[in-house]
């Protein structure tokens, strides 16, 4: 079998000691493979999706990605380089006033040319049926264009580095 691109063993994570979220928790992503995480309300979803991103450090066990153990923040920078995440709220995402400025943030934050982040938001926003929408005020988008945009925001670090799984 090929390496997983996330695996989790045995993690515990808590906010706070006297309440774990996490405990013993034993996961992993396969190449091509589709998963949903399913669970009541204040299961641990998204504290598990924080941890895979390193927003979240776990209080034991080991995370690996993309074939590497990460502990540090500079192995979860690489780690978001690579997988990207999409807030629930899409207002906790896009903090920008146009919707050309929220998707170039990334990819120039990586240091990329204007020339090159102009390019890379007219081809991330287009396939998502956004072509046009760049000098639009993000906050007066429909819940459902926001939900859009945030997902060009991180689809915009895929064309910057070509690597976003
Ligand atoms: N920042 C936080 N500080 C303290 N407790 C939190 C925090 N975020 C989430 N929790 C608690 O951790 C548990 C898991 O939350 P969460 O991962 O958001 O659940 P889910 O996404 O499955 O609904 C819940 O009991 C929630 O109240
Ligand atoms: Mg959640």
């Amino acid at each position: 079998m090929s390496e997983p691109l996330i695996r989790f063993r045995d993690v515990d994570f808590g906010y706070d000691a006297s309440r774990p979220v996490l405990s013993q928790c034993n996961f992993r992503l396969d190449p091509g493979c589709r998963v949903a995480i399913v669970g009541p309300n204040g299961s641990g979803k998204t504290t598990l999706l924080h941890l895979i991103v390193g927003l979240l450090r776990p209080d034991a066990g080991s995370i690996e990605a993309f074939g590497k153990l990460r502990s540090s923040e500079a192995d979860f920078h690489e780690v978001r380089c690579r997988a990207g995440l999409l807030f629930q709220e899409p207002d906790d995402q896009l903090f920008c006033p146009t919707v050309a400025e929220d998707v170039a943030f990334g990819p120039l934050n990586l240091g990329k040319p204007r020339q090159e982040v102009r390019r890379i938001v007219t081809e991330t926003l287009q396939p998502l049926g956004l072509g046009g929408y760049e000098q639009r005020i993000t906050y007066k988008l429909s819940g459902g264009e926001k939900r859009l945009v945030t997902l060009a925001t991180v689809l915009a670090m895929r064309l910057s580095d070509g690597k976003l799984v």
